[in-house]
């Protein structure tokens, strides 16, 4: 092919010029020789010397497993063009249709990102009490444990065992920038302290509940990898503590059932206190069915609420949303 034959202390020089001006062919080798470097171009450049020379082509490392993987044409368009990535586990939601191609689709993904050591798939719905899903192995290692990394601290789990979502990672960090220095907080629905952890960093001190005595075990060693030593992990019913503590704010990451929550949340924040709520709402009405439940569960108290703000965290499923409102409850 084409080619521009420059000295070799000319060359990155030329090689910028070449980018700038758009004629250096992509995806080959540049070639020495001897005293001289070769460019391959696409087209003759002035000013240069220019020759036919052959150029070794250079493997382009693909971005995605749908270009490296096999499975028949008429399922290619249903792959995924996404799939969860929780430390170096990957979990990926397949429809019916491409479970049996798992094992491929798997080790399609192993090969493409080198840090993935274990690709499972969604086996079910996350449901139950402790918010998990079924998991099917499809390639890697059997090993549901990871650590993974977010906002700035580390977090040990179980993908298997303990609800874990790293689609909120941005959610969480906005929570953060909320916290007020000082603050004493309530995490009703803890898990494996992806909240807590994170705003021990600004406050006095974070109660962290949860019912799952899996998520308590990884909050402890969570606890301990952060030095959030300012974090209390309690395990058991959110019910049973709520109203025996005062938080600045309160926090109820269960978007399920969150609703039925709502009296133990008001009990347990302060005067003027600051209530995280989420729940799952359809695109066409996102937020006044909570809304009224907010106001419902307040009037039975014999509080007021102040609505605060109101926003889609992420979808959740066709035309549904995870939400968040947040807002101020005065006694
Ligand atoms: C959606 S997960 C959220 C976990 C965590 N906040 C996060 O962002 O990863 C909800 C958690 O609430 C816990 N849970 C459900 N019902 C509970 C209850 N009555 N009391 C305390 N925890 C409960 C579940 O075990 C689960 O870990």
């Amino acid at each position: 092919m084409l080619a521009v034959k420059v000295p070799k202390r000319e060359a990155e020089k030329v090689r910028r010029k070449l980018i700038e001006l758009g004629l250096l062919a992509k995806g080959y080798a540049v070639r020495r020789e001897g005293e001289f470097v070769l460019f391959p171009v696409t087209e003759p450049v002035e000013g240069f010397e220019l020759i036919e020379a052959d150029f070794e082509r250079l493997e382009r490392r693909p971005h995605s497993y749908r270009e490296v993987v096999e499975v028949p044409e008429n399922v290619r368009p249903l792959l995924p063009s996404s799939f969860d990535i929780i430390g170096d586990v990957a979990i990926i939601e397949l429809p019916e249709e491409l479970m049996s191609y798992g094992k491929v689709i798997g080790e399609a993904i192993l090969k493409v990102h080198r840090h993935i050591k274990a690709v499972f798939a969604k086996g079910s719905k996350v449901s139950g009490e402790y918010r998990v899903r079924e998991l099917v192995h499809l390639a890697g290692r059997r090993r549901t444990e990871t650590l993974h990394r977010e906002n700035g601290i580390r977090l040990k789990l179980d993908v298997a065992r303990v609800y874990f979502s790293p689609r909120l990672a941005t959610e969480r960090m906005r929570i953060f920038e909320k916290t007020r220095p000082g603050e004493i907080i309530f995490d009703m629905f803890a898990g494996v302290g992806p909240y807590a952890v994170l705003l021990a960093k600004k406050a006095k001190l974070v109660f962290a509940c949860d019912i799952n005595p899996w998520a308590i075990r990884y909050l402890e060693e969570n606890i301990r990898l952060n030095k959030a030593n300012n974090v209390v992990p309690i395990l058991g019913d959110v019910r049973k503590i709520a109203g025996k503590l005062e938080a600045d704010r309160v926090i109820m990451n269960l978007p399920k059932f969150a609703d039925r929550f709502l009296r133990e949340a008001m009990l347990s924040v302060k005067p003027g206190g600051i209530v995280h709520y989420y729940g799952f709402a359809p695109e066409e009405d996102l937020f006044s069915e909570h809304e009224a439940k907010i106001k419902a569960a307040a009037k039975e108290l014999g509080f007021t609420v102040k609505f605060l703000e109101k926003r889609k965290v992420r979808p959740y499923a066709p035309r549904q949303f995870n939400i968040a409102i947040d807002f101020k409850v005065m006694k």
